[in-house]
């Protein structure tokens, strides 16, 4: 059984397909109570973005490739790894820059390409405003990086925008999913895998998930009481 603050017992997401991946980390249900918590103020908020950023983002690239390289320690001589992959991250604007600076300690040498996306509050269909990708793909594995997955409609036009670039290998890293998104993302482009640190029970008829957080990026950013 799932409770609703989203920590699920093994058997409720049975239906998920073999390439999400759900957290069940204590340390990460743990910060995502608080995350959830509407009393966390925007300061904790940003905290708790880039903790569980960093934990769910490292499982998301457990699997990037290494080639061998000498090392030599004070002792002797050994065979160590360095990536082999260039290594990509696409932040949704404005809620995935909070997963940034968490990834980017992970993966200091890899290359940050912007992508900023807005859901139509009436539609609920994305809205591309900002987008410098280059000509062609300059990396091995993308990394898309959004707190939230809701109808799944930006994580698409995400997808659809890297591959269309040339990106080969796309992994998408959320904290929260909906039901609803992880079918859409995973219908159209069943060779993207998702990372999240929940998969929530539903989106409520304005597109928002429940339980939820609410506004990711209102919440990191202190913005949309004026809603
Ligand atoms: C949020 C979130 C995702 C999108 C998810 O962004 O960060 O990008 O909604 O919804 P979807 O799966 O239904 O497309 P929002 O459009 O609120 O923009 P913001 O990050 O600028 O607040
Ligand atoms: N975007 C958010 O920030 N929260 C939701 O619940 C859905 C979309």
């Amino acid at each position: 059984m799932a409770d609703s603050a989203g920590s699920p017992v093994a058997g409720d997401l049975e239906w998920l397909p073999s390439t999400v991946h759900v957290s069940h980390h204590p340390a990460i249900l743990h910060k995502l109570a608080l995350l959830r918590d509407q009393r966390t103020d925007p300061k904790k908020f940003r905290e708790l973005v880039r903790e569980i950023s960093w934990l769910v983002g490292y499982e998301a690239l457990a699997d990037a490739r290494l080639r061998q390289v000498p090392v030599v320690t004070p002792m002797e001589q050994t065979v160590g790894a360095e990536l082999a992959d260039r290594i990509g991250l696409v932040p949704i604007l404005r809620a995935g820059l909070g997963m940034l600076d968490a990834m980017l300690e992970l993966m200091p040498t890899a290359q940050v390409w912007h992508l900023g996306l807005f859901r139509d509050e009436r539609t609920l269909r994305p809205v591309e405003y900002y987008n410098k990708l280059p000509d062609s793909a300059t990396v091995d594995l993308c990394l898309i990086l959004d707190p939230m997955l809701a109808t799944g409609g930006s994580a698409t036009a995400a997808i659809e925008v890297l591959k269309r670039w040339g990106a080969v290998r796309i992994k998408l890293v959320n904290l929260i999913a909906a039901p609803e998104g992880v079918r859409a993302v995973t219908e159209a482009h069943p060779d993207v895998e998702i990372h999240c640190a929940a998969v929530d029970r539903q989106l409520n008829e304005r597109g928002y998930i429940l339980p939820g957080l609410g506004d990711a990026g209102d919440r990191q950013f202190g913005t949309g009481q004026g809603d």
